[in-house]
C-alpha cells in the first residue's frame, strides 16, 4: 500500500513498507506544526530548492535518520557540506533510485542558494508516478512533461504571489494530464490563501481530472 500524508505547505510523505521519501520538509517554522523533525523518519529527502519554506529541516533530518537528500547539485552540495549523504542532479536528469527512477523537471522560481536553480520532481515511486511541481510558475514545457511521463498524482502549487495561482494551476493540470490532482502550497499564510474547493471544481468541471483536497495532516491511499 502507498500513502501520501500532507505535513502542510508543500511537505509530503510517500511511502510504503520499503521506502519512505519525504519532500520539502518545512516543519519546524511551519505555522500548521503538523510534525516534529526530530521525530520524522523517511529514506530520501527531495529538496525543489533552497527558500527556507522548502529545505526547511531537510539538513536535519538527514544528519539524524541517514536519509539521502536528492536535490540539485548546488543544493545538494550545500547538504553534503553540512555533513549530510546527498545525490546531486540537474533539470532534465533521471536517475534509478532502489524505489524507482527520478526525474528532475523545470520549475520557473528562484533557487534560494546561489548559482542554482528551483525543480521540480517526477518519482517513479514502487508503480505510481508523482510529479511534485515544487515553486513554479506556469509554463508550457508542462505539455512536453505531460507527454514524456505518465503522471497518476500531480502535486500544483495554487497560492499565488510567490507560484502559480489556481487560474494558471488549472492550465498546469490542462497541459500535464495527470490522473489526479492535489494542490499544495496554500493556505499557510494570508498572503496565499486560496480556496481549494473553487479550484477542484474549475478542475474537474472544465478537464473531468479528480482533485483531492488533503487537509494538513491528512494520509490518502495512492493506487499504481
Ligand atoms: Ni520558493
Ligand atoms: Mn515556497
Amino acid at each position: 500500500m502507498t500513502t501520501l500524508k500532507f505535513l502542510g505547505h508543500a511537505c509530503f510523505q510517500l511511502s510504503n513498507s520499503r521506502t519512505t521519501l519525504l519532500f520539502d520538509p518545512f516543519l519546524t517554522d511551519n505555522p500548521h506544526q503538523l510534525a516534529q523533525a526530530d521525530q520524522i523518519d523517511c529514506d530520501y529527502i527531495l529538496v525543489s530548492h533552497g527558500h527556507s519554506d522548502h529545505l526547511g529541516d531537510a539538513v536535519a533530518i538527514a544528519k539524524r535518520t541517514g536519509a539521502t537528500i536528492i536535490s540539485t547539485a548546488e543544493v545538494a552540495h550545500h547538504c553534503s557540506e553540512q555533513g549530510c549523504q546527498a545525490h546531486a542532479m540537474h533539470l532534465g536528469g533521471k536517475h534509478a533510485f532502489d524505489f524507482g527512477y527520478v526525474r528532475v523537471t523545470l520549475a520557473f522560481h528562484g533557487s534560494g542558494i546561489p548559482g542554482g536553480h528551483a525543480c521540480g520532481f517526477v518519482v517513479h515511486f514502487h508503480g505510481t508516478t508523482v510529479y511534485f511541481a515544487g515553486d513554479t510558475g506556469l509554463f508550457g514545457d508542462m505539455a512536453l512533461l505531460g507527454r514524456l511521463e505518465k503522471i497518476d498524482y500531480a502535486l500544483l502549487p495554487i497560492g499565488d504571489n510567490y507560484t502559480m495561482g489556481p487560474g494558471d494551476a488549472v492550465e498546469a493540470a490542462a497541459l500535464l494530464r495527470p490522473r489526479v490532482v492535489i494542490p499544495m502550497h496554500y493556505n499557510t499564510w494570508p498572503l496565499i490563501a486560496q480556496d481549494p474547493h473553487a479550484f477542484k471544481q474549475e478542475v474537474e468541471k472544465r478537464l473531468d481530472i479528480p482533485v483531492l483536497i488533503q487537509a494538513p495532516g491528512e494520509t490518502l491511499t495512492l493506487d499504481s
